[in-house]
């Protein structure tokens, strides 16, 4: 199969579909693969690596999407990339349709076969949203670390403290994916974590494999709003599969809180965890509201591309073989997990959350 790699040219997008070890991996599966030019720049690979891995160079986007069977891409297709897909190229990559209806639409129009990274399932997990939840997860630490600097806007703690100091009170909101790593980064700076979900076999299981400085208590608005006066640091990191994140820190509350402490809503994508919070961007990533900060950034792996592009293809790999060997009906068939990530097949919506979405 012929496998085409452009350039990502959404606002910020730095990361590439493919490494140049994925190259080799699909060139010894009888493959063929053509990058565009400076496609993995960003991500620390030159377009040398690729042809050094066997890969072929293309000049534009076009004629990477002229050649190609199959497309591998990192964000959804935008405007100027629609007219590009081709009717029965099979596009694999990230689309979140439902929150997009002209992209639906004009996929519809492409009579491409759209199979999404983020409806790909394996036993009720999301494997191929689970890598950037981990990149998230432990940046939201990083950045709150940040912004609790004083000339950043913070009140000015240090997380681990230092002897004879105590470390600043970090408290993670929702024990899954990202408020794991962001709970383990947390400890292992030497602040002192509590993590809240509203599963109590979630945690059951984070008391068992965290560290001592880790405490583990029931979410409810009771147990948020006694913490909240010795919290420095908060990660909003809950998710309620395809409903709108629960607003846990409402306006009122940001009074209880010092100021300077500091709310990172990873939960932004899905609307955020925090009455206050409004999605930013890297250029600005954080706002003040009542004195506490707020960094809502909506594409968090966008800004650690070195580690967001190896944690993606690391995940994405083994599934664009199995395309590529198989075809995508045929691989399809064969994996259900791969069935799942169909969104659109020739002009028709096989998803069912996306059709409902739209009435289609
Ligand atoms: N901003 C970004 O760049 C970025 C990147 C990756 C993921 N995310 C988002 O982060 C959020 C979390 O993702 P995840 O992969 O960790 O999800 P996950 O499903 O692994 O974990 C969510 C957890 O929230 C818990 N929860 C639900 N309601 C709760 C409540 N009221 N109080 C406390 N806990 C509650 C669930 O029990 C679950 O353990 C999602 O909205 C995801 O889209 C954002």
């Amino acid at each position: 199969m012929r496998i085409g790699v452009p350039k990502e040219i959404k606002n910020n997008e730095n990361r590439v579909a493919l490494t140049p070890g994925g190259v080799i991996t699909l060139l010894k599966n009888g493959h063929t693969v053509y990058v565009e030019t400076t496609a993995g720049i960003n991500s620390g690979f030159t377009d040398d690596d690729y042809i050094q891995a066997g890969a072929q160079i293309l000049a534009t986007a076009k004629e990477v999407f002229d050649t190609a069977d199959m497309i591998m891409k990192v964000k959804e297709p935008i405007a100027q990339e629609y007219g590009l897909i081709r009717p029965d190229q099979l596009v694999f990559t990230y689309f979140h349709f439902a929150s997009d209806e002209t992209l639906t639409r004009a996929m519809i129009d492409s009579k491409a076969v759209c199979l999404a990274y983020e409806t790909v399932e394996i036993n009720n997990t999301l494997p191929l949203l689970i890598p950037m939840s981990e990149v998230a997860g432990r940046m939201s630490i990083q950045e709150g670390a940040k912004y609790l600097e004083k000339p950043k806007g913070g009140k000015g703690i240090l997380l681990g403290g230092v002897p004879g100091v105590k470390p600043a009170n970090v408290l993670v909101l929702g024990g899954g994916v990202v408020g794991t790593q962001a709970a383990l980064m947390a400890a292992g700076l030497g602040a002192h974590v509590t993590i809240m979900d509203i599963s109590l076999p979630r945690l059951r299981y984070l008391s068992e494999i965290m560290p001592a400085n880790v405490d583990t208590v029931m979410s409810s608005q009771y147990n948020i709003e006694q913490m909240l006066p010795h919290t420095d640091l908060v990660i909003g990191a809950v998710l309620i599969p395809g409903a709108k994140a629960p607003h846990l820190i409402t306006r009122y509350m940001l009074k209880l809180m010092q100021p300077g402490s500091v709310l990172v809503d990873v939960a932004i994508d899905q609307g955020g965890c925090f009455e206050t919070s409004k999605p930013t961007t890297h250029a600005t990533p954080v706002y003040q509201v009542d004195g506490i900060q707020h960094y809502c950034v909506a594409n968090i792996p966008g800004a650690v591309p070195f580690t967001s592009t190896l944690a993606l293809t690391n995940a994405t790999l083994p599934y664009a073989v199995k395309l590529a060997n198989l075809g995508w009906e045929k691989a399809c068939e064969q994996y259900p997990d791969l069935e799942k990530g169909l969104n659109i097949v020739k002009g028709k919506v096989v998803c069912q959350a996306v059709a409902e979405t739209f009435g289609l």
